[in-house]
C-alpha cells in the first residue's frame, strides 16, 4: 500500500488521516498519552516510547534523545514531541535566557518586545531539541490572592488577548517547521484565575454569558492567530469540570472558534475527575468525559490508557472520537515537520548570547512602573543606601518557573548566566552619578513581623539608613509565596517589611520604595508615605538593572500597570472594569477604589492630550499627544468605551485599543486608531455577541482614571 504518510509532497492533514487509518487502538491511546518524565523511573519512560507514547513533558537534552530514538524504532515510528514550561524564557534550563515574568512584561504594553521574547525563548527551546512550550497563560489576573498572577498578562481581556497573540507569535514564528518554532499552549482553559476565592483548582462561579464577555475573547484571539494547542484548566464553570465541557472544549474552541490545533489536559485532569472533582467514578468513566468532551492529549493521567483501550473494546466509546485526538496530534507533528527531522536544531551557541541579552534588557527597562514621585527621582543623592530584602535576592527577582523553583523547589543550583539585582544595579551605575552605595539587608520577607523583636540585621539596617542621604528599599515577595498552590490570603508585606520602612521613614530620610514581587502587594502606608515608588515585579535577570536605571534616570520609565493595586485584601477583586452598581461602590471601612489603577504609571515627563476626534462613520479616533517635558519619552496611549444605555449592565470602562508611542520632549503626536463596530458589542443573556444601537463614550487618555480621559459621545 502506497505510504502517503511517508510523503512529503502530500499536506500534513493527508498524511495524517494516512497515518492515523495505520494504527491499532492502543496506538492511538499511548499517542494520546503525555508522561511527566521527571516522575518516572527511566525503565518506565522507555516502555512507554516502546509503545507509541505522543509526548513526554520535563525532559531535556540526552534523555530526551534516548526517548526519541525509541519512539522512531517503533512499528510506526512516530516522533514523540516534548513539552516544557518555557514560562517567562527557557527557564528550567539553568543556563537560558530568563526574562520578566508575563505580568512584568505585560507592564511594557510593547507587543513587539513581546513577541521577541517570544522568539528568543522559542529559540532557545528548540536548541535544546524540545518542540512545545506551555506558554502563554491567557487566564486574567483579576484576584491578586491567587498564586499565579505573575503568569498572567494582567487584569484585562483586550490587553492579555492582544500580548498573548504577540507572544504565540513568537513562539511559532511564520512556519512551525522553521527549526526555530516551537508550539505555543494557550492556558488554562478557561477561568483558572476565577477559583473562589482564589483558591488554585477550585470550581468558578462563572456562567458562559460572563465567560463570553470577559474570558473566552483572549483564548478566541489566540486561536484565530494559529496558536497550536490549548490546556484544559483545572477548575469548574458553574460545578461542571472544565476536563468534562463538551461546551468549552468541542462547541467553542474547535467548532466556532475554529480551532485544529489539540488540545492537552493540565496536570491529573482526567484522575482528578475520580479523585478530587467526584463527577466519575473511575477511570473509565472518567476517560470517557474527557474524550467525549474533547481532550486530545491527557497529561499524566497514566490510568487513561487501559482505560481508553478497554472503552472502545467494550464498544462504549465511540472510536471516530479518539481518531479525531489523535488527528489533531499527528497533523501538529507533520506540520513541524517531526518525521522528516524529530530534533529541532534551533540556533547551536544561541543560549544567553548578546542578542537576546539585549532583547531582555530592552524588556526589562519598559517592564519598570513609576507610581509615585515627589520629585527625588531622578536620585541626585550621593551616599544612599540599599536596604532590603529582595535588594539582592536573584531568586525573588526571578519569580516561578526558574530552575530555581522546578522541578525541586530550590535546588541550590547558581544562576550561569549574568544576572544583575537592585544592590547590583545600583553600585554598577554608582560610578556615572558620582554615588556611594551601602547595602543591609535589614530583615527577611518569611521572617517574623514584630519590630520590637527585631534583631541585629534590622538595627543595622536604620542605622545605615540615618548615616545616608537617601534610602532605596526593597521589598516584595518571595518564590516561597508565589506560584502554584501558594495562594495568600494576606497580601501585606510579609515579615518586619512593613515595619523596616516605618523606621527608616521615621528618620525623616527620602525613601524610594521599589517592590520586587511577584503581583500587586497591598501597600497603602508605602504608598502614601514614601517618596517615589517603583514597581519591578520579577523582572528577570536585568530587573535590578533596568530599576536602578530608573532611579538614576539613565531611563524615563515607561511601563503601565496591567493589573491594578488593592489597598487591603479584603478589598479583592477589585479590577477597573467592573460592572456598575450603586450602594457597593465603596467599604464602610475603605474607599472602593483600587490604591494604583489599571494603567497607570508615571514617567520623569509628562503628557498632555488634547484634540480628541471620532469619525463614527468609520470608527476611527485620533488624539494629539504632547510631551511637556524636556525628557523623551514613550506614551500609552489607552482607548476605552462605554456603553450609555444597554440591556444587560456593561462595563465602566472596557480597554478597546492601545499604542505605545515614542515622543520626543515637546513633541507633539497625533496618534490614530482603528476600532470597530466589533469593540462596542455586548453578550446578551442567551451568549450572543451584539453590538445594541444607541449612545456610546468612547475615550483615550493615560491610564483607566476617569480624570485621565478625554471623551466624545456617539450614536451607533
Ligand atoms: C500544571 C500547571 O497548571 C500547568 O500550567 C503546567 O503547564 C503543567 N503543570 C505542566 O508542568
Amino acid at each position: 500500500m502506497n505510504e502517503i504518510y511517508k510523503d512529503k509532497t502530500k499536506s500534513a492533514n493527508e498524511r495524517a488521516k494516512d497515518l492515523l487509518s495505520r494504527m491499532t487502538v492502543p496506538e492511538k491511546a499511548a499517542q494520546m498519552l503525555q508522561l511527566p518524565y521527571s516522575k518516572m523511573p527511566r525503565e518506565n519512560a522507555i516502555s512507554w516510547a516502546e509503545k507509541g507514547l505522543g509526548s513526554f513533558l520535563h525532559v531535556l537534552g540526552d534523555d530526551a534523545r534516548e526517548l526519541q530514538q525509541t519512539a522512531l524504532k517503533t512499528r510506526l515510528g512516530i516522533p514523540v514531541i516534548f513539552g516544557i514550561d518555557a514560562i517567562h524564557g527557557h527557564g528550567l534550563n539553568d543556563t537560558a535566557t530568563i526574562f520578566p515574568s508575563q505580568l512584568a512584561a505585560a507592564c511594557s504594553w510593547n507587543r513587539e518586545l513581546i513577541e521577541q521574547m517570544g522568539r528568543v525563548t522559542a529559540r532557545e527551546v528548540a536548541t535544546d531539541g524540545l518542540h512545545w512550550t506551555f506558554s502563554p497563560v491567557l487566564c486574567l489576573g483579576r484576584d491578586a490572592r491567587w498564586g499565579r498572577v505573575n503568569e498572567t498578562f494582567g487584569e484585562d481581556p483586550y490587553l492579555a488577548g492582544e500580548l498573548g497573540v504577540s507572544i504565540i507569535k513568537g513562539y511559532q514564528g511564520d512556519s512551525l517547521s522553521s527549526e526555530e518554532s516551537i508550539l505555543a499552549c494557550a492556558k488554562h482553559y478557561l477561568g483558572y484565575g476565577e477559583a473562589v476565592g482564589a483558591r488554585d483548582s477550585c470550581d468558578t462561579e462563572m456562567t458562559f454569558r460572563k465567560a463570553r464577555e470577559v474570558f473566552l475573547p483572549p483564548f478566541k484571539k489566540a486561536a484565530e492567530a494559529g496558536c497550536a494547542t490549548f490546556m484544559t484548566a483545572y477548575g469548574s464553570i458553574d460545578s461542571s469540570p472544565f476536563t468534562a465541557s463538551e461546551k468549552a472544549l468541542r462547541h467553542i474552541l474547535k467548532d466556532e472558534f475554529g480551532f485544529e490545533g489539540f488540545v492537552v489536559t493540565d496536570w491529573d485532569n482526567v484522575t482528578s475527575l475520580v479523585t478530587n472533582q467526584h463527577v466519575a467514578a473511575d477511570m473509565k468513566e472518567a476517560t470517557y468525559l474527557a474524550v467525549k468532551a474533547g481532550n486530545d492529549m491527557i497529561m499524566t493521567s497514566e490510568g487513561f490508557y487501559n482505560a481508553a483501550i478497554k472503552l472502545i473494546e467494550e464498544k462504549k466509546l465511540d472510536e471516530k472520537l479518539l481518531d479525531d485526538a489523535v488527528l489533531r496530534i499527528l497533523r501538529i507533528k507533520f506540520q513541524m515537520g517531526l518525521f522528516e527531522q524529530s530534533e529541532k536544531k534551533g540556533k547551536p551557541g544561541c543560549f544567553g548570547c548578546e542578542e537576546h541579552l539585549e532583547i531582555n534588557k530592552e524588556l526589562a527597562r519598559e517592564s519598570v512602573v513609576l507610581l509615585k514621585n515627589n520629585g527625588i527621582l531622578p536620585i541626585k543623592s550621593k551616599r544612599i543606601a540599599v536596604i532590603g530584602p529582595n535588594a539582592d535576592d536573584i531568586r525573588a527577582q526571578y519569580g516561578d518557573w526558574t530552575y530555581f523553583t522546578h522541578p525541586e523547589p530550590d535546588n541550590g543550583s547558581e544562576p550561569k548566566r549574568p544576572y544583575c539585582t537592585v544592590l547590583e544595579g545600583m553600585r554598577e551605575l554608582a560610578g556615572e552619578y558620582g554615588a556611594e552605595i551601602f547595602y543591609s539587608k535589614g530583615c527577611s520577607v518569611l521572617g517574623k513581623d514584630d519590630a520590637e523583636l527585631a534583631d541585629a540585621d534590622f538595627k543595622e539596617a536604620v542605622k545605615l539608613a540615618g548615616e545616608c542621604d537617601a534610602v532605596v528599599l526593597v521589598v516584595g515577595d518571595v518564590i516561597e509565596q508565589t506560584g502554584e498552590t501558594k495562594d495568600r490570603a494576606d497580601l501585606s508585606l510579609s515579615g518586619a517589611q512593613n515595619a523596616l520602612f516605618k523606621q527608616i521613614k521615621g528618620l525623616g530620610k527620602p525613601v524610594v520604595t521599589v517592590l520586587v514581587s511577584s503581583k500587586p502587594l497591598c501597600i497603602p502606608e508605602i504608598a502614601e508615605d514614601t517618596d517615589a515608588l517603583l514597581i519591578a515585579f520579577n523582572g528577570g535577570m536585568f530587573g535590578g538593572l533596568a530599576a536602578a536605571e530608573a532611579i538614576y534616570g539613565k531611563i524615563n520609565p515607561s511601563g503601565r500597570l496591567p493589573i491594578s493595586f488593592p489597598r487591603h485584601s479584603g478589598q479583592i477583586p477589585v479590577y477597573y472594569n467592573s460592572l456598575p452598581g450603586w450602594h457597593g461602590g465603596k467599604y464602610m471601612d475603605l474607599p472602593g477604589e483600587a490604591l494604583f489603577t489599571f494603567g497607570e504609571g508615571l514617567a520623569y515627563t509628562e503628557y498632555e492630550y488634547s484634540g480628541i476626534e471620532f469619525d463614527e462613520k468609520n470608527f476611527v479616533l485620533s488624539v494629539n499627544v504632547k510631551n511637556t517635558g524636556n525628557m523623551d519619552g514613550a506614551e500609552t496611549v489607552q482607548v476605552y468605551y462605554r456603553d450609555l444605555v444597554s440591556s444587560v449592565l456593561t462595563p465602566v470602562l472596557q480597554l478597546i485599543a492601545f499604542e505605545k508611542v515614542k515622543i520626543g520632549a515637546g513633541e507633539t503626536k497625533t496618534v490614530t486608531f482603528q476600532l470597530k463596530k466589533d469593540d462596542f458589542a455586548l453578550v446578551t443573556p442567551d451568549e450572543r455577541r451584539v453590538v445594541e444601537p444607541g449612545a456610546f463614550e468612547v475615550m483615550a487618555g493615560h491610564c483607566a482614571k476617569a480624570e485621565s480621559l478625554l471623551k466624545v459621545e456617539f450614536v451607533i
